[in-house]
């Protein structure tokens, strides 16, 4: 890491403010290091955001995970400006997922599709991945020697999997791209639908919600056994499953699985081009798949961070967390902790044991962590024995976003077995 920001407690603090703090590795690291050293529970206010504690500790993030009666999902699962906290508080009219629920409502309409998620099932997933795999090998010896790894492959094949998971026909494709870049970067000018934030978020929701109920009626009337027909034909409490609730689950579906799995892979490719010894490692003994993939998603932790509110005054490394406040686990802070990994900001493809955070932990733990590690295995699996050569072919640019985000362009050069 470079030493190049010099920053105080409060403009560390400050920093997880802005998306664009979450485009520069570097001050995010220096930011979140200064507050892991001098002040790992930290409260911040800014005259645009209702205050939190920022938590940055790999223990304290645990703590709280573990504690979801003392720390809920609801109101505030994802920090943004007042104004972001009231549309989302509007959009939660709308559609409701597992992110924004509590017990008991989160356990029954997690069982509802966690059996889906189970390697029983995801197993049966392994040839499709490997067709893909194939598939974006193809397209990077068609492009003939340069792509933007970011958007024409890693942003590609976890879509494909989604479409695959929900029995959506790859027409699609382009539909579900654009909804899902819309909600996810809302933040970002590349990819926002309207100069007025609300009124793009309205949008996109209104075309879930056409599209959805669309392939609702449809599973009804015909069930398969792709989790659309799960989602549509789901019972809670011996109710079918509500509206709002039903379109939750679509979306996450839908989206949770996109931007964070290509992330990781755009951004795990970029961490083997940093570390040509961590590439030839790799390359020369393919049995460290599975600890390299770990590593790409503790290096890159897509998802930035989640966010609880306390029902209980509650004391967290010292720090007493009043009742009815909020605080921020930040998911990339924790897994770069000094007390819980060895060299946390080296690269180590071999690197065990990793009890990295980026899945989160506890009851909402990822739904699709197996999925997200199958994804990868399979691609840098098929990919890393054929890739003669590989480098940088411009610089890589990351997403504006302090929720999801990552590398979002990657050019590179190669040569193709
Ligand atoms: C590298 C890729 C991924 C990362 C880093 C990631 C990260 C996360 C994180 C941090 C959470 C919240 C956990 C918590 O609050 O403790 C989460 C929840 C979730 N993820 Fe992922 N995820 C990834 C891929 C996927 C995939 C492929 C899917 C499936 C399509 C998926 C589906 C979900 C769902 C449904 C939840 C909500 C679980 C709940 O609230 O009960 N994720 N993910």
């Amino acid at each position: 890491m470079t030493q190049a920001h010099d920053l105080t407690v409060e403009e560390a603090g400050l920093a997880f403010l802005t998306g664009a703090t979450f485009q520069d590795e570097a001050l995010f690291h220096a930011a979140a290091s200064v507050l892991r050293r001098h002040d790992p529970i930290h409260w911040v206010e800014h005259p645009d955001f209702n205050p939190f504690h920022i938590v940055t500790k790999h223990a304290d993030v645990l703590e709280i995970e573990l504690h979801p009666a003392e720390f809920l999902n609801e109101p505030r699962a994802i920090m943004g400006t007042k104004e972001g906290d009231a549309m989302r508080a509007m959009q939660g009219h709308l559609v409701k997922s597992l992110v924004q629920m509590d017990d008991p409502e989160h356990r029954a309409h997690r069982g509802l599709v966690s059996d889906w998620f189970l390697p029983k099932n995801l197993s049966t997933l392994q040839g499709r991945l490997d067709q893909l795999a194939e598939r974006s090998i193809e397209q990077m010896i068609a492009a003939g020697g340069e792509v933007d790894f970011a958007s024409d492959i890693a942003l590609q094949y976890p879509l494909y999997v989604i479409l695959a998971i929900l029995g959506l026909p790859e027409s699609d494709y382009p539909r579900m791209l654009r909804l899902t870049q819309e909600l996810f970067g809302a933040e970002d000018p590349e990819f926002k639908r309207d100069e007025n934030a609300l009124a793009g978020l309205i949008q996109t929701v209104a075309d879930f919600v056409a599209y959805f109920d669309g392939i609702t009626a449809d599973r009804k009337a015909t069930p398969t056994n792709d989790l659309s027909s799960v989602i549509a034909n789901g019972i809670v409490d011996g109710e079918p499953i509500a509206h709002k609730e039903q379109l939750g689950m679509y979306i996450i579906a839908a989206t949770a699985g996109h931007d964070t799995t290509s992330n990781s892979m755009a951004g795990g490719l970029l961490a083997l081009l940093q570390h040509p010894d961590q590439l030839a490692r790799l390359q020369a003994d393919p049995s460290l798949i599975t600890t390299a993939v770990d590593e790409m998603i503790r290096w890159t932790s897509p998802v930035k961070h989640f966010m609880r509110t306390a029902t209980v005054d509650y004391e967290v490394g010292g720090r007493l967390i009043k009742k009815g406040e909020d605080v921020l686990l930040s998911y990339w802070s924790a897994n770069r902790d000094e007390d819980v990994f060895t060299d946390p900001f080296r690269f180590d493809v071999g690197r065990s044991p990793n009890k990295h955070l980026a899945f989160g932990f506890g009851v909402h733990y990822c739904l699709g962590a197996m999925l997200a590690r199958m994804e990868l295995k399979t691609l840098f699996g098929a990919l890393l024995p054929r890739l003669k050569t590989v480098e940088l072919a411009g610089e890589p640019q990351l997403t504006r976003s302090t929720f999801v985000s990552g590398v979002k362009h990657l050019p590179i050069r190669y040569e193709i077995a």
